[in-house]
């Protein structure tokens, strides 16, 4: 590889790096360049300037920086040379055949393999939706109010009940063993060999926003757990970077989106007209879609469940919004419980109705709160009052501050002037504190500290997954109490009792709640480093039990007895011991 330097200049002169940035990211003139909000990490204040000078761009927030073919590259998600194709086809400029390295090409073909193999599963449950064997299905879905029409437009199918239906099908296709596997859709064990990760489901053809087929969804008919089963992370399928319905969606022209939780949700709503409808993967709201989102400067309405759940889901969704720089509004489903009931209960006349009298997320994210309170209690009634004061900080314009403050002064009956006043002083506080950590907020500092808290403990569960093997190593030294950090003494307290052999995430996810189960699904799906040495990867397993031991001391020292300190300093010797020998 490479592709001639003169042609990447010729690109760089007919595309301007202030007009093709700007295609993507809303920039604003200052000094010789433009500024913005960065489109790769989250933030309020603009940190991402682009020198015209320099055909440039660079975020000082992130350290991301580059070219403009960087930039594509970034923003799209895809390859470098992808990117440098792309912008040559924007800008009329012919390309030379190219030499790729080996590794770079093998990779390209894998991802292809990988879409094909998706495609043509997809194909081939699509075709058993409607043989007979997929009678009940067809059944399910008709029942749930779908036309044949909307059935046809997402795709949808069904896996039959049987051990390896779909892999049998995709070797007959030329595939082998190893891309059915990485492509998600079949797991391997010894006990059943390469066998479906779908069966007896209606399923849900996942597509990436320009269409290609990257994962699915799979729901039991009826009750049963899990209700979805969703296909596993793979080099095609980044759960945080895609959104459900966004390929239709983003050509729906009505300049909104309406982010909800399911995929039978997206689906109703576009039977119903409302094609602006998209979903998260089976996991809670990501930065990485709100920024898929924010490239279209839509208005976003979030139609979430109408229970304490989905009210706490919209929240935080909110939050992520915010945190990319976007508002949102939240649009009632009461007396439904999600958008699917709602629509196909009332209509979709009454849902357009709801979406123009969507609340804005703030006033939702108060009342929510004043719901849950003892109004009868001075003391919560307080408690409420300084809470509300707390998110009114969040708006920098102190006459958008201004017009929150009344409005829920006045809806909640608190004294306009003494919630100012806390206003105020929260203020002050805030900004003693900024003074003394300039950059990182406290709440971003807790998060981190969270984040390392808990890392031996994840490795380590992860690494039962990995390598079932493992886990026997690790119960000599270990017992779940051991993992400190939640949810993992939650997820080491089932592994364990499930033990190696049926250690599926299966398993798993079924005894959790879905918060957990969320957090478990991405643990678990998430690719480990590699290790080259064997003799390294031994060693670091027992590194990270040391890890976790040391830390299981430290968080519980104060409750035990000496004589179970010393035990465990023991074990942690031994450990010592047996790392010291691999070496
Ligand atoms: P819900 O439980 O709200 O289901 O999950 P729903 O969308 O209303 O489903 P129906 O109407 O009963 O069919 C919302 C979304 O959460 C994910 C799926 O993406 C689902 O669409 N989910 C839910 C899972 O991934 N696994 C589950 O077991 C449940
Ligand atoms: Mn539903």
């Amino acid at each position: 590889m490479f592709y001639p330097e003169e042609k990447l200049e010729e690109i760089k002169d007919r595309l301007d790096v202030v007009d093709l940035i700007g295609s993507y990211v809303k920039l604003k003139k200052s000094g010789s360049g433009y500024v913005g909000l960065c489109p790769f990490h989250s933030e309020k204040t603009p940190s991402f300037s682009v020198s015209p000078g320099r055909q440039s761009f660079h975020c000082f927030g992130c350290g991301k920086g580059g070219d403009i073919f960087w930039f594509v590259k970034e923003y799209e998600n895809i390859s470098y040379p992808e990117a440098i194709r792309q912008l040559a086809e924007r800008a009329g400029v012919t390309l030379p055949e190219l030499n790729y390295s080996r590794k770079a090409k093998e990779r390209e073909k894998k991802r292809e393999r990988l879409f094909a193999a998706n495609k043509e599963a997809a194909r081939y449950f699509y075709y058993l939706l409607r043989a007979p064997a997929g009678k009940e299905g067809m059944a399910y879905l008709e029942r749930r109010g779908l036309t044949q029409d909307t059935i046809h437009r997402f795709g949808l199918g069904f896996a039959a009940s049987g051990r390896d239906n779909l892999v049998k099908y995709l070797k007959e296709k030329g595939f082998t063993d190893a891309e059915i596997r990485d492509a998600a859709l079949a797991k391997y064990d010894e006990k059943w060999g390469l066998h479906d990760h779908f069966w007896n489901r209606v399923m849900f053809p996942i597509q990436d926003v320009s269409g290609r087929v990257i994962g699915f969804g799979g729901r039991v008919m009826g009750e049963g757990e899990p209700k979805y089963l969703n296909s596993q992370e793979s080099p095609v399928f980044d759960k945080s970077r895609n959104l459900y319905g966004l390929n239709f969606a983003r050509a729906s022209r009505k300049k909104r989106f309406i982010l909800c939780e399911g995929y039978m949700d997206v689906i109703s709503q576009h039977q119903a007209g409302f094609t602006e409808a998209v979903a998260s993967l089976g996991t809670a709201f990501t930065p990485g879609q709100a920024a898929l989102l924010r490239k279209y400067d839509s208005d976003i309405y979030l139609a979430y469940d109408s229970d304490g759940a989905g009210t706490k889901a919209a929240i935080r969704a909110g939050e992520i919004l915010r945190e990319a720089g976007m508002s949102g509004k939240i649009i009632s489903l009461k007396p439904y419980k999600d958008p699917d009931e709602f629509v196909r209960n009332l209509g979709a006349e009454e849902y357009e109705k709801r979406i123009l009298d969507a609340e804005n997320l703030f006033l939702f994210e108060v009342r929510s709160l004043y719901e849950t309170i003892d109004r009868r209690d001075p003391a919560a009634r307080t408690r409420f009052a300084s809470e509300t004061a707390a998110k009114l900080l969040r708006f920098e314009d102190a006459i958008e501050r201004d017009n929150y403050l009344s409005s829920v002064a006045s809806t909640y009956g608190i004294d306009p002037g003494a919630l100012k006043g806390k206003v105020a002083e929260l203020a002050g506080r805030e900004q003693l504190r900024a003074i003394r950590a300039p950059v990182v907020t406290s709440q971003e500092r807790a998060r981190e500290k969270a984040k390392k808290e808990g890392t031996s403990e994840k490795l380590l569960l992860r690494r039962f997954f990995e390598e079932p093997e493992s886990l026997d190593i690790a119960v000599k030294y270990l017992s779940p109490e051991d993992f400190t950090v939640p949810p993992t003494g939650e997820l080491a307290a089932l592994i364990f009792a499930l033990g190696k052999d049926k250690l599926s995430l299966n398993n798993i996810v079924g005894e959790l709640d879905e918060e957990t189960g969320e957090y478990a699904a991405g643990l678990f799906s998430t690719p480990a480093e590699e290790y080259e040495w064997d003799a390294d990867r031994k060693k670091v397993l027992f590194e990270m039990i040391r890890a976790v031991k040391q830390h299981s001391l430290e968080k519980h020292s104060e409750d035990l007895d000496i004589g179970r300190v010393v035990e465990i300093r023991n074990v942690i010797a031994g450990l010592e011991k047996e790392i010291a020998a691999i070496e």
